[in-house]
């Protein structure tokens, strides 16, 4: 696809940004320390990255799905973990909010995470939920005007820095597989919640990631959103949005594995000529380069198709699932040209190949998206 004018230098914009601020020495920290960067969070949020896919009306810059894409692409082509960063807000945090808010509930809670002012996360999963994500053992139960919520959800990206989650609980324990669930936004400093431990990841380090543990939690009336008993099919409606952008972060770091991979290949000389002579070396590079073209063509296709307002879960799963492993074949590869010196820290293939390995895992595995793939595809 060829960008127009606005969105071409929307991405020159993004990739300005990313290559000024994201410095190797913030990375490495990231990736070393684990340690979520308050100081990029309030640059990003400055700058409104927080709110790019926010409507005007609750303090976005109401940008489309590819500015969106784009921003999540450019950015993760520098550092996949500060991608999130400034994901979050956009997709899996403000998306269900956006989704089934009331009026009062976007008013009140858009504003503040697309400036950044708070974080908003998402809790599906739960220890015995994963794929099977309708299968929630939280429940909440109705006390007057309030709802009690038990349970604890697990792998919530962003949790320990996070004023609010979207947690999803069993409200009508006689419903079947994904009815009777609902959807609400706790505060996380409410008495009742706690953090698991902070997860050691093998990848995308920098941006926590622990358990929600929720007992006795006393959660008000106005913060239930959406449908009594209808949450689930927001769930999903929220991820159709969120795999888009995971697809955009697995292009953004295949990218990268190609680009790095290219000039490796350029300057390393063995047997007297630098090692991209060799078809056994330039043949890699060309496939990384069609998987990278093919990917992004899926993501800019997808966030049209979305932008449109046209059923887009088939090709979102498509997209997510094609560029997720497809950043991963480049990073296998990026490394594999690099030889050993790609299993070392101090080339930056090393991490690629750490961070690309979640996005066939997260917001639904490769073969939950086949799954979707193949259901639109056999359906009716
Ligand atoms: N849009 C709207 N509605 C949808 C929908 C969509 N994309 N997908 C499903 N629905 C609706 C269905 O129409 C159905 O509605 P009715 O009850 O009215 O018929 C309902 O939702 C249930 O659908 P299914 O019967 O298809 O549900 P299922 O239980 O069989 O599950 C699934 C389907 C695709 C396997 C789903 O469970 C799934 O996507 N699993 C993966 C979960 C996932 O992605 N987890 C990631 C968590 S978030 C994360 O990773 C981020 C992080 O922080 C790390």
């Amino acid at each position: 696809m060829i960008l127009d004018a606005k969105h071409e230098m929307q991405r020159k914009l993004f990739r300005e940004f990313a290559e000024t601020e994201f410095t190797r020495e913030i990375q490495d920290e990231l990736d070393e320390t684990g340690e979520f960067n308050w100081n990029m969070h309030r640059l990003m949020s400055r700058y409104g990255f927080m709110g790019v896919h926010i409507p005007r009306e609750y303090g976005g810059s109401g940008c489309d799905y590819l500015s969106y894409a784009l921003m999540v692409e450019e950015f993760a082509r520098v550092d996949a973990a500060l991608s999130i960063y400034a994901n979050t807000s956009n997709s899996l945090g403000g998306g269900p909010v956006l989704l089934a808010g009331t009026e009062e509930q976007k008013q009140y809670f858009l504003p503040r995470v697309a400036s950044g002012e708070k974080i908003m996360v998402f809790a599906l999963t739960e220890p015995g939920a994963g794929s099977d994500a309708s299968r929630t053992d939280t429940t909440a139960v109705a006390d007057g005007d309030d709802f009690i919520l038990n349970g604890r959800k697990t792998f919530c990206s962003g949790a320990p820095v996070a004023d609010w989650a979207v947690v999803f609980a069993k409200t009508d324990p006689t419903a079947k597989g994904s009815r009777g669930i609902s959807m609400f936004i706790i505060d996380m400093d409410a008495p009742g919640v706690s953090l698991g431990a902070d997860e050691k990841k093998m990848g995308i380090n920098g941006y926590p990631t622990s358990d929600i543990v929720l007992e006795d939690v006393r959660v008000p009336g106005n913060r239930l959103l959406g449908p009594l008993h209808k949450g689930f099919k927001y769930a999903m409606m929220t991820l159709d949005g969120g795999r888009l952008g995971m697809a955009a972060q697995a292009v953004g770091v295949a990218q990268d594995c190609l680009e790095q991979a290219t000039k490796y290949a350029k300057e390393r000389r063995q047997f007297g000529q630098p090692i991209a002579s060799f078809q056994g070396i330039s043949f890699m590079l060309a496939d990384m380069a069609a998987d990278v073209a093919a990917a992004r063509e899926l993501v800019y296709a997808a966030a049209e198709l979305k932008e449109a307002g046209k059923d887009a879960t088939m090709a979102c799963s498509i997209a997510k699932y094609f560029a997720a492993e497809a950043a991963n074949r480049c990073a296998y590869k990026a490394v594999q040209i690099h030889g050993g010196y790609g299993y070392i820290r101090d080339y930056k293939v090393e991490r690629l190949y750490r961070d690309a390995r979640v996005i066939p895992i997260y917001e639904g595995t490769s073969q939950i998206q086949q799954v979707v793939i193949a259901g639109n595809l056999l359906k009716g």
